[in-house]
């Protein structure tokens, strides 16, 4: 698991760092055989972060490629593309000054069925800048202490989609105002619940592991004061992204990342100045336990 390897009939796995992420050698996603895949999706629940390089797909590919990960997640606060509705475009344009995921967090989170996936392939590519970084959420609830597990065991978080002004933060349309393009695909949720509680520690449902489970969208904790909360939360967000979790992951076009939110955090770096153009499929995921 995490920074180990395994050896596999098909493919070869690259450690990219020691606590998670791998990129993967021997996939071609336009001729994907059974075999390949079931081992690349065994390499992904063991890594949790996987990177294919130098891919050339249609919409309709990475689609298909996306399918077999499970239903798709549609983001209820962004419109997809006019012709893959599935497929949501990420633009940053040069002068922009909204970096779409540029903050710590785990995909959907205030949905009360949480993406399960994530899946982004880069189409252009800034010259420098513009990873990604990841976090392992494992290694992060592995690492507390056992009283803080004991005390927080039972403790679920409240996570909301879009409760920016709370706090004097602005709302999402107001932070999506640097990006004319981003700003274009928002939409309505209309009657979407986009507020939930989660459990602080969830089970991932296929390997069995305990994970932290923590980002931007947590806003509280269930059942607490506020003044409570804040100093727990404080430090669980600081806690779960200490660099000894983390792995970075550099784009060029073709490069193809699949993540998993059930076991890592993520914060796309706003440390460029060129255009960045990415498409995002997320797959649906279950009620976290
Ligand atoms: C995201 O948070 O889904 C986008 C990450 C990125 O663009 O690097």
């Amino acid at each position: 698991m995490d920074g180990s390897t395994t050896a596999y009939k098909h493919i070869t796995v690259s450690p990219i760092a020691g606590s998670m992420g791998a990129e993967i050698q021997g996939v071609d996603l336009t001729a994907l055989e059974d075999e390949v895949f079931d081992e690349l999706y065994d390499a992904w629940l063991r890594h949790h972060v996987v990177v294919l390089r130098d891919q050339e797909i249609t919409p309709d590919q990475q689609l298909a490629f996306a399918l077999r990960f499970g239903e798709i997640h549609y983001h209820p606060y962004m419109k997809g593309m006019d012709d893959h509705p599935e497929i949501l475009e990420i633009i940053k344009e040069p002068g922009d000054q909204y970096t779409f995921g540029s903050s710590w967090h785990t995909d959907q989170m205030f949905n009360p069925q949480p993406a399960k996936a994530t899946m982004l392939y880069a189409k252009e590519t800034p010259s420098c800048g513009g990873d990604t970084i990841f976090a392992n959420m494992h290694l992060a609830y592995d690492a507390l202490s056992d009283g803080m597990q004991d005390m927080l065991a039972d403790v679920k978080s409240w996570c909301s989609g879009d409760k920016f002004k709370q706090g004097g933060r602005p709302q999402r349309k107001d932070r999506y105002a640097g990006n004319a393009q981003m700003l274009a695909k928002l939409r309505d949720p209309g009657n979407l619940q986009t507020e939930s509680a989660h459990p602080l520690f969830r089970t991932h449902p296929e390997t069995g592991r305990k994970a932290l489970y923590m980002g931007n969208h947590v806003k509280s904790l269930h059942e607490f004061d506020e003044a409570e909360a804040e100093p727990i939360l404080d430090y669980l967000r600081a806690h779960s992204v200490r660099p000894e979790f983390t792995c970075r992951v550099g784009w060029r076009p073709g490069t193809l990342t699949i993540w998993d939110n059930r076991s890592v955090q993520h914060f796309a770096v706003a440390d460029y100045n060129e255009r960045r153009r990415m498409h995002r499929i997320t797959i649906a995921g279950d009620t976290p336990f």
